[in-house]
Parts: structure tokens; sequence; C-alpha cells
């Protein structure tokens, strides 16, 4: 053992102080450096002494690769990182958002909103620690989740990923940190990055801070709010995942006040390192600091200079590392940023990484790949889906109850563009960036959950279209599954919010001729016209629940009751936005934290 930082027994701030009194002003800008895998070879990781490797979404060795396909492609990558001169490991990072969503195979559960209905906190943590074993088990140490959004207009594109449009629900949430990263020890000093062991994760609390709040829920857009709104609004989630041990925070895309997160030396210094005590890394969005400037990426320096000296510490850059170590080496020499700045930067890099024993264990363990997609998580996963459903309609007005379903009935129709369909069920950030149809992992979709719940004499007909001459055969029932195809951010910001592929003219024309169960697949509300409404017997947001059918049909057969509560406001038409339980006239047509039972209103 000849240096100090390479001994495990040593304290993490000795090790800090050593390694960083060893390090060249080059080395330090890598440990900086955050490069996309597409342009990290051998040479650049350990020439560059790169602090760290993503995957942008969907990314991976190739398509459909499984966990042990990538942990090969991350070993390969953190050998190269421990041949530079001093050895310091990488930490790969992914979007693990809702599982391990990248890796064929892998656990995907419910999106971030789906588990704000379920208010389960408990829950929430056995997810983040089933999610971090899968992660690891692929070699990676670190997940950019969870998003701690507060949802202020269902406009945006990325409403799925936010637990709520209530603060306190999303601060109930962060219990998902303590899964991915494990419970740090009592007498932790509040805000020191943690991470328990191998089997834990880092995580990332993103995007601070606003993200969810801008005008008419723009992507990456402004959020104007009083400095006071801003901390008892956006911010205060960021207190539990500090409290938590959380490791990382990533810097928003996003404005408050026409102030761009990125550069707001503020928020980002004053606010969060200083006066929440945050002693993790801050880490920019993709091309963050390019965003900075007009057109994109012009006046590279400049940018960085602002994102650097605001507080960034980490750049996803994503590619271009050779301009910006080249930049910021010039930016130090000509003292626009201080050694000072750098040297705390990396102090808050090599912090991370020696909590989360990288330095110990850099690579992967393959004992771990038996738990990616195993039973056991498939199991909570569904738990998830059953505690996220909420119901918003069972029986006509004055009717019986119609759910639950007979799982016996004589003939059942199954139909809409998301009966089947396992890439809708996912969502955005599922095997690819943006998500997609199809048979795209290993799931159950709603019709393989309805055929193995069903009696053996009960006759399923599955059409995503019904023809007349269908639908004027004799059926029990119809179970109408519609909602929204998979997106990603800026792709998903919608001033419509209607119902895609035709989804009212199914539901119109199946429950004209039968009684209908609709079951809606979005990452938010979308608009249910009254007549709509008037015509189906039962309806329930389902949200995007992953891989697990098989949660649906667990309540809709009567196995197990409702439990889950909308998270977010359901509005009755779009002039309404933005519209939250605090507003003023508030008019929903089912309110923040509506959610029947079989045994009525909760
Ligand atoms: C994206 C998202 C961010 C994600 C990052 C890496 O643009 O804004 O949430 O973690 O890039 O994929």
């Amino acid at each position: 053992m000849d240096c100090l930082y390479r001994d495990p027994a040593a304290p993490v701030e000795a090790r800090i102080k050593d390694l960083l009194s060893r390090m060249s002003l080059k080395e330090k800008i890598g440990q900086m450096t955050q490069i996309e895998r597409r342009v990290s070879t051998a040479e650049v990781i350990r020439d560059y002494s790169i602090g760290s490797i993503l995957s942008a979404g969907g990314s991976g060795p190739r398509d459909n690769a499984v966990a042990s396909e990538w942990a090969d492609m991350i070993d390969g990558f953190q050998r190269a990182a421990l041949e530079s001169r001093l050895g310091i490991p990488i930490i790969y990072g992914i979007d693990a958002v809702h599982g391990n969503n990248s890796i064929y195979g892998a656990t995907i559960y419910p999106h971030n909103i789906g588990l704000g209905a379920t208010r389960d906190a408990e829950l929430v943590e056995r997810i983040g620690a089933a999610t971090a074993l899968e992660v690891r088990a692929s070699a990676i140490p670190y997940t950019f989740a969870p998003c701690v959004a507060v949802l202020k207009d269902p406009r945006w594109g990325r409403s799925y990923e936010s637990y709520s449009e209530h603060t306190d629900i999303v601060r109930k949430m962060t219990s998902i940190i303590t899964g991915l990263q494990g419970k740090p020890p009592t007498g932790l000093p509040n805000g020191y990055p943690f991470v328990a062991g191998r089997n834990n994760v880092i995580a990332c609390a993103k995007h601070f801070v606003g993200d969810g709040g801008t005008e008419k829920g723009i992507n990456e857009g402004d959020t104007v709010a009083s400095y006071e709104d801003l901390e008892k609004i956006h911010m205060a989630p960021y207190l539990d995942c500090i409290s938590r041990g959380g490791c990382t925070v990533m810097a928003s895309y996003s404005s408050w006040n026409g102030r761009r997160m990125h550069a707001d030396h503020f928020l980002l210094t004053e606010v969060l390192k200083n006066k929440l005590g945050f002693k993790g890394f801050v880490i920019s969005d993709w091309e963050g600091l390019d965003r900075l400037s007009n057109p994109r990426g012009s006046n590279y320096r400049y940018c960085i200079s602002v994102a650097v000296n605001a507080g960034i510490d980490m750049i996803m850059v994503p590619f271009n590392y050779e301009k910006f170590t080249d930049d910021l080496l010039a930016l130090v020499d000509s003292g626009e940023v201080s050694l000072a700045r750098i040297d705390d930067a990396v102090e808050r890099i090599l912090r991370v990484k020696f909590m989360a024993g990288l330095f110990e264990h850099p690579f992967s363990d393959r004992s771990l790949l038996h738990f990616v997609g195993c039973k056991l998580h498939r199991e909570i996963a569904r738990e998830a889906v059953r505690k996220s459903l909420v119901l918003l309609k069972n029986g006509k007005n004055g009717t019986k109850a119609f759910l639950p379903l007979d799982r016996n009935a004589k003939k059942i129709l199954v139909a809409g563009s998301h009966a089947d369909d396992l890439g809708y069920q996912c969502g955005g950030w599922t095997s690819t960036w943006h998500g997609s149809s199809g048979r795209i992992t290993i799931g159950t979709t709603i019709l393989d959950a309805i055929k193995e719940a069903v009696g053996a004499d009960t006759e399923v007909v599955y059409e995503q279209y019904p023809t007349p001459e269908t639908l004027n055969g004799k059926f029990s029932y119809a179970i109408v599954a519609v909602g929204e195809g998979p997106f990603a951010e800026s792709l998903g910001d919608n001033s419509e919010l209607t119902i895609p592929f035709n989804g009212n003219e199914v539901i119109s024309s199946v429950s004209e001729k039968m009684s209908t169960l609709v079951i809606l697949i979005a990452g938010r509300p979308l608009v249910i016209e009254p007549k709509i409404l008037e015509k189906v017997d039962a309806l329930i947001a389902a949200w995007l629940p992953g891989t697990e059918g098989n949660g649906i049909t667990d309540i809709v057969f009567g196995d197990h009751d409702f439990s889950g509560r909308l998270p977010v406001s359901w509005f009755k038409n779009i002039d309404q936005l933005p519209m939250n339980a605090e507003s003023n006239s508030y008019d929903p047509l089912f309110p923040l934290g509506f959610g029947l039972t079989y045994g009525g209103e909760e």
C-alpha cells in the first residue's frame, strides 16, 4: 500500500486530500469530465483521466443487450481507467429511472407518477433496493434517479417522471434514495454522500430546481416564482435527498425567473452547497453547458466558465471532451476559473467515489446477475402496479358497481391500442430513450394477464379495433385499454392532452354495445369528455405500469382492492391549466387524492 489514498482503512477526507495533492490540473479536469460510451476508447479514458462515462437513453453494447454484456463493456472501460497514472476508477452512469430500463430482461416498475399514486414510501424504498441490485449486476454504480420534480402542469413532457403535484408526496417518495444507496449510519454529517455497499448505487436527485414548474409545462422552460415559493414547493424534496445521504444532484435545463439553472451561483452554491450543506457533487445535464448560449454550443468557453463558477462539478459533456478540456485548462490559466473551484469540484467527485467503494471494488460482481428480472423483483413490481391503480368510476349512475369482473364469464372482448403492447405499458425511458411499441422486453401485457387470470371455460376475443361484426357478437363484457404512446422529454410536451390512437372512438363503439371497463395507460391525466365518461361502466387510471401487467388483473378480478389515490389533479379541460389543489378556482374532474375502492369512495 504505497499511497494513503489507496488505503481503505484511512479516513475518506484524508484519502481525498492525499489523492488531490498528487493530481495534475489536467487530471483534475479529467475527473470533472463525463463522456458518452460511444466516444470512450481506452486511450481517451486513460490519457484524459476521465472521471465518468454514461449511456445516453438506450445507448448500450448492442440493441437488447443483456446485463452480462453491459458488464463486459463497462468492466472494459474500468480496466482502462485503472491503467491511468493514478488509477482513479470511473463512475459509469445510466438513467435507471423505473428499474434498470435500458437492459433487456430487467424488471420495469411503474413510472414515478404511478408510484406517487401508491403513497407507499416503504414500497418505493424496496423498489430502489431491487433496482440497485439490477443496476449493479450490469456493472453500473450510478443512476440518474430519482427525478424529484413537483409537477405543476401536465402539459409537461416529463410529467410521468414526477411523483406528484404535491410537494409532500414527492418528499415521501425520496425513500427511493435510501433503497438505491442504503441507509446512512447515524452520525454521518447531514449532506455527506453515502453508499452502503456493492449492492447499492449512487443516486442523483434531479433536476435542481423547479423543473416541474415551468410556464405552460414547457420542457426546459422558465419557472416564474418567488424565492419563497421556489423553496417551499420545488426545493423541499432536496432537503430529504440530502438528509438521506444523496450523492449527486443534477442541475435543471430550466430557468428560474429567467436565470438559467446551470449558471446560477446563488442556487447551486450559496443555497444547495452552503446553506443546505450538500457535500456530494453537482452534475450538469446532457450538453447543459451548450444550452447556455445561442446558438447552442457557441461561445463554449464562456459557458464553461459560467457553469463551473456557478457550482457545476461534473460536466456531462458528453462528446466534445477535447474542447472542454482545452477550454477549462485555459480558463484556469487565465484565472477566470480558480484552482480552488476546481479542487472543490474534484474533492466532491472523489468523495463520492471513495464512499461508493469504487477504489476497492471497481469491477462488476457477476454473482448479482441472477437478480436481473428475477421473480422476487417482478413480484415487487406487480405489487407496485396494484397499488398505483386509481379507480375513477365503478358503475353507471345508480347502478350497482361494475368491478370486480367475473373471471369465469363466458366471453370477454379485449380491445384498444394498449391492451397488448408491452412498450406502451412501459412508456419512455425503456429499452430506448423514447421507448417504443411492441414486445420490447420480457413482461406481461394486459391481454397476457387477462388470459392467465380467467377461467378455463372463458373465451377471450382480442381486437385492437373491433369490427362491427365483432361488436355485434354476444359478450359478457369488454375491457378496453387505451392511452398515450411512449415519449421522453420535450417530445412529450403536449397542449391538447387528448387520448390518441382513436381511443375515444374505440371506447364509444364498444361501450355502446356492451358493459365496458376502460383502462387508461398514460403518464398524466388526459381529457376525458363527459359523453365518454358517461358511457363507460368503469374507468381506471393505470399510469405507465411497466412489465407486470398482471398487477392490473389482480385488482380487476377482485383478488385485491384498489388503494391508489390521484397524485395529480385530473382537469376537465385544457383551458383550466395550470390547475393544482391550491388553485383558487379549483374545479377538477377528479381532485388530487381521489380514488374509489370496492367499498365506494374513500
Ligand atoms: C437527459 C435528461 C436527464 C438525463 C440525462 C442523461 O437529457 O434531461 O434527466 O439524466 O439527459 O440521459
